[in-house]
């Protein structure tokens, strides 16, 4: 089914805000990635069509912005935050917490299509170091295995009860 037949009435309301269709481009992608699991070519090109505009304007967007997947992702993307601050409070013993546990390397997604895992810098929440966001929720102070070992509980928690489980957390725009 169509992006417009699954979500006509959101994409409605959020094309509403705005006086030009393209200026709702970034709330229109995020659904279409929520919707397809990643921003393919030819979902690149069905959001082109709703807005009236180039698909050309729109892959630019796509490839610019780096919560925007144009490759395959995992329902969960964990985004471990290794700038310098969450580096002194432990963020690579994060980085290989998450790595053994999860069975992945960094850029990698799990077997099960649950979890993807990414190196990103500062989130701007360093009192919290080290700190990783999961889609858009950001959880901090996991500095041992035993928390990272809750936090993928109730992540796996959370998307067995399909509990506002956003890739590309669109809860914001709405
Ligand atoms: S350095 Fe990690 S949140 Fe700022």
């Amino acid at each position: 089914m169509s992006l417009r037949q699954t979500h006509g009435a959101e994409i409605d309301a959020i094309l509403a805000r705005y006086p030009h269709k393209r200026s709702a481009i970034l709330a229109v992608l995020y659904i279409s990635q929520d919707h397809y699991g990643q921003l393919t070519d030819a979902a690149i090109r069905e959001v082109a069509e709703i807005l009236d505009t180039n698909p050309t304007d729109v892959f630019e967007v796509v490839g610019f912005y780096t919560l925007l997947y144009d490759d395959k992702v995992g329902k969960v993307v964990l985004q471990v935050c290794d700038d310098v601050p969450c580096a002194f409070c432990g963020a690579e013993e994060l980085v290989g917490t998450l790595e053994s546990k999860l069975g992945i390397k960094s850029e990698e997604t799990t077997a099960d299509g649950l979890f993807t895992l990414q190196r990103v810098k500062c989130l701007a929440a360093c009192n919290r170091a080290p700190l990783l966001q999961a889609n858009l929720d950001y959880y901090g102070e996991l500095n041992t295995p035993e928390k990272v070992d809750e936090l993928l509980t109730l992540l796996r928690t959370r998307i067995a009860n399909n509990d506002n489980i956003s890739i590309s957390g669109r809860k914001a725009f709405l």
